[in-house]
């Protein structure tokens, strides 16, 4: 699936607390072409548990007290669809198939609903399939039932018009913003009439505001879910396809109706996707030429999604910086889902003029041929933005500047093909890394950039992957990465009394027999687990019973139930959070304990030797320094710790850490000599800091914010590179940064995502990697039943020679430097170094300089020697190839190490 995740603004999701989701509601399982949930600007209406009624619910909440959800009785068979008038808030229709569309009028506060209905329309022949309102003529309604779609006069209880044209069963219907004309889609997909979508199974229509561009969703032959862009004066064929995932169960919703930069939101069991249209042309109407981007947000729903609807403009909370608000139905409860934009990007393009409340025409002067503009609310939100909201025209806007995506090449690479230069550009808003002020300069904005910028992130072939895993524990504590792999093979917990452990070699890919596995029998929940570096059959596993088991897995994999632990570890007095092993000495395992100590093991004797001391709460994790002198802290107490073990029991130094109490990870960067800390802050935002190992009293030295979400970003530090990868448990996006030692200190690169979140994801070894693919990096992708490799690479022209800048020397840490003894009374050591370059290649440093290279040019050359037409036409096929076929070479592919001028655009 092509997945993009450059977004104009920052947008913050926020899905508030449990106690404002609307819990009581028993929502029903109806299966029709309906939304299933939607809300005007007082009330919400859903599909309930029994066939003819409707939850109703007030949309604020009065007092922060709970609300009341009441039932309205309304039709004797399903509710299949109904809508509320865009002109009276409290106007309800209701379709059914029972054949009958009625009109009711509910109260402001959803109690005290009407026993009969204020109109009744029909029968019509079959069941009523679905309803909307028109969007600028008071009264207006269009209803389709079967292949007819009737248009009716509410007040005067007739219908004006009906459409016969279709051939087969109807499946949406939707009216322009204008109210001039209204799209249907139906089976055979005759809709007015062009072959949409291969597949018949379903399909669905959206306006893109007000312009003659339709956007349609159905599935393609494969059963894939697919979006086509159509022109609907040039209906002949479809502008743009792109194909999404075989996953059903989407909710479509217009998140932005009104807005140029339209963006889709799909609930699936579990997340919340985005897909956006860009601009292509310069300056045009938004719509003229459109590309569609997909992005991927993190996983924020917890049960499954039976529909999602849109909260009306009007009803935001502007002065949050409220842009959308979206309402998933789940079983039991509606689950209120926020889009805010941070304050400084503030921007009063957000809020565009909105549609008012006010019809433009009565039913009858529209049905005489009156299509008045739609009265535009002008003054619902910028003339009463409040002066503390500043309006930044700075660089960190869009508008102004116009950038080559940051960390694109242009026309085709996936994250930014469908920002291409010339349309919208696409700044790196995503980390505000290199200083938060708007106020930055251009130059800093497009700053040193990271060879590493355009690395690719690809999931390898299925033949690789481990599939139909059972049972998995995937409620592991913060502290624990979800599960642990080395070269050979993994470990993850098992959903069993007794904290059971398969173990997966990864020499033997493909599908698990559905009978059980012989797993190890731990006799109590895995609070963190790793393998042993230097002894790839050893596994260590802290309990929840405050003991540490080694475990000593058979060469080639288990074949049976593993009872009997080499050696089990005791000490601690309280349940363990992590445990680390030494990266230079054998045998030494560090671990610290809900006790507030940080204990050292010695394998050999099974003794602690050494306990640390210092801390005054939950110790989030710990780290040794590469050199294995020093080990790293960082703690609940807001306190980031550095002890040399071997010295003193108590810290060397301290300094402050993340604010926020939710998690924390630390890692070593940059020799030795940095520390990488992820964390919360105290807004929940999730952040890096960077510290200098040796004056970690003097604070961070660079703070930098990701994103906000709920789970820790675990962090994975590449030495060879320095290039750190970070990404969550649930969460579907790995962000890449390279860690430079001065400003910006981080720089953002390509980053990876997936359409469904990851239950966890560890890195292996270098050694791991094809360096002849230029693979810098391999990690395995934990799913919910499955396991698949990542690979991460950097696009190279000059591949036959060895990319010996991105593949320095790399440490031999799966030898031991030192024994446990040499260690523990003061000796220190270096690991080898291994040089991964092939025998049968050469340096690309040493390559002879006279070797042609292909190059392009810059992309805006490229644009201004054409006609806008064939610009268009160009950019077009570029994103359908990309989208359509992602096996195709790209041109990016052929890129060598571009250079820096080839990025940097024109300003706008
Ligand atoms: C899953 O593992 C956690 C600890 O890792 C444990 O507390 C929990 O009980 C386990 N759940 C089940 C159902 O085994």
């Amino acid at each position: 699936i092509p997945l993009f995740c450059k977004q104009l603004f920052r947008l913050v999701e926020l899905q508030p607390a449990r106690a404002a989701w609307i819990g009581d509601i028993r929502a029903g399982t109806t299966v029709s072409y309906g939304n299933q949930i939607k809300a005007s600007c007082h009330l919400i209406a859903f599909n309930a548990d029994s066939a003819g009624v409707l939850g109703i619910v007030s949309l604020d909440c009065q007092d922060g007290g709970k609300r009341a959800v009441s039932q309205l009785h309304c039709h004797s068979d399903t509710v299949t669809d109904f809508d509320f008038s865009p002109f009276d808030q409290l106007l309800l229709a209701t379709g059914s198939a029972d054949k009958t569309v009625k009109v009711w009028c509910l109260s402001e506060n959803g109690q005290d609903l009407p026993a009969s209905a204020g109109v009744i329309l029909g029968p019509e022949g079959c069941q009523v399939d679905m309803l909307q309102f028109h969007s600028t003529a008071d009264g207006v309604l269009a209803s389709g039932a079967g292949r007819r779609v009737k248009i009716w006069d509410v007040a005067q209880q007739q219908s004006l018009t009906e459409l016969e044209s279709h051939g087969d069963q109807l499946q949406s219907l939707a009216w322009k913003q204008d109210g001039a004309l209204l799209g249907t889609s139906c089976k055979v997909s005759r809709a007015g009439s062009v072959q949409g979508h291969e597949n018949n199974k379903d399909s669905r229509l959206i306006w893109m505001d007000a312009s003659d561009y339709l956007l349609s969703v159905g599935f393609n032959q494969m059963r894939e879910r697919e979006v086509k862009l159509w022109d609907t004066r040039r209906f002949s064929h479809s502008l743009l396809s792109c194909a999404l995932d075989s996953s059903s169960g989407y909710v479509w919703v217009p998140l932005c109706p009104g807005n140029p930069r339209v963006w889709v939101a799909m609930g699936t069991p579990g997340c919340i996707h985005w897909l956006r249209l860009g601009r292509l042309a310069r300056g045009g109407s938004c719509a003229v030429g459109a590309a569609l981007t997909l992005s991927v947000n993190q996983c924020v729903t917890e049960g499954k999604t039976q529909g999602a609807a849109l909260v009306p403009k009007l009803a935001l909370d502007v002065m949050a910086c409220e842009v959308a608000r979206v309402l998933q139905l789940t079983d039991s409860f509606i689950v209120p889902i926020s889009y805010t934009v941070p304050r400084k990007e503030f921007h009063e393009d957000l809020f565009p003029d909105s549609a008012g409340t006010l019809p433009s025409a009565s039913s009858q002067e529209w049905w005489a041929g009156d299509n008045k503009q739609q009265l535009k609310c002008m003054s619902a939100f910028c003339p009463a933005l409040p002066s503390s909201l500043p309006c930044f025209y700075g660089p960190s806007l869009t508008h102004h500047v116009v950038l080559f995506p940051q960390d694109g090449s242009g026309l085709s690479s996936p994250s930014s093909s469908l920002t291409s230069p010339s349309m919208a550009p696409s700044v790196s808003t995503t980390s505000g890394f290199a200083s938060s002020s708007s106020q930055r300069s251009l130059q800093s904005i497009l700053g040193p950039s990271s060879k590493f910028r355009h690395a690719q992130g690809t999931v390898l072939h299925r033949d690789t992957h481990i599939t139909n895993l059972k049972g998995l524990n995937l409620t592991t504590p913060g502290e624990c990465n979800g599960f642990c792999a080395n070269q050979q093979r993994l470990a993850v917990p098992l959903l069993s009394a007794g904290g059971q452990i398969a173990i997966l070699e990864l020499s033997k890919p493909g599908r698990l027999p559905d009978t059980s596995i012989p797993t190890i029998q731990n006799g109590t929940p895995v609070a963190d687990f790793c393998w042993d570096p230097f002894d790839l059959q050893r596994l260590a596993v802290a309990g929840e019973d405050a003991k540490i088991r080694i475990w000593r897995i058979p060469p080639g994999g288990l074949q049976k139930m593993l009872l009997e632990p080499e050696a089990v570890l005791r000490g601690h007095t309280e349940k363990i959070y992590s445990i680390q092993f030494h990266p230079q000495a054998a045998d030494i395992l560090a671990s610290s304990s809900y006790d507030m100590t940080v204990r050292i093991w010695d394998l050999r004797t099974k003794q602690e030797v050494l306990c640390l001391k210092g801390h005054t709460d939950q110790i989030f994790s710990l780290a040794w320094s590469p050199d294995g002198r020093k080990l790293a802290t960082v703690s609940k107490d807001g306190r980031v710790r550095l002890y040399k073990p071997r010295q003193s029991l108590e810290p060397e130094q301290d300094g402050p850490g993340p604010e926020g109490s939710r998690g924390a990870r630390v890692v070593w960067a940059c020799g030795g000599h940095y520390l990488l800390v992820s964390g919360f802050d105290s807004r929940s935002e999730r952040q890096l800091y960077l510290y200098k190992a040796d004056s970690l009293s003097a604070g961070p030295i660079a703070v930098g914010t990701v994103d906000v979400s709920p789970s820790t970003l675990i962090p994975f530090y590449d030495e060879d590179t320095s290039v750190v990868f970070l990404t969550g448990k649930g969460d579907t996006r790995v962000f890449v940064y390279e860690i430079v030692t001065e400003a910006p200190f981080f720089l953002e690169c390509n980053s990876f995502s997936s359409s469904d979140p990851h239950k966890g994801f560890v890195f292996l070894p270098k050694t791991t990697c094809n360096v002849r693919e230029v693979e810098f990096a391999r990690a395995l992708r934990l799913r919910q039943s499955s396991v698949e490799p990542v690979v991460f690479k950097v696009p190279r022209v000059k591949k036959e020679f060895f990319q010996d800048d991105i593949f320095p020397p790399t440490t031999v840490w799966w030898e031991p430097a030192l024994t446990a003894t040499a260690w523990l009374t003061g000796s220190n050591a270096q690991h080898q170094m291994l040089n991964l370059q092939p025998k049968d290649m050469t340096p690309v440093s040493e390559a002879p300089k006279d070797v042609p290279v292909r190059k392009y040019a810059p992309s805006s050359v490229y644009l201004e020697e054409k006609s806008d037409e064939q610009k268009k036409e160009e950019l077009l096929s570029a994103m359908v190839a990309k989208l359509g076929n992602r096996e195709d070479p790209l041109p990016q592919d052929s890129f060598e190490g571009v250079d820096e001028d080839e990025w940097v655009g024109r300003h706008g």
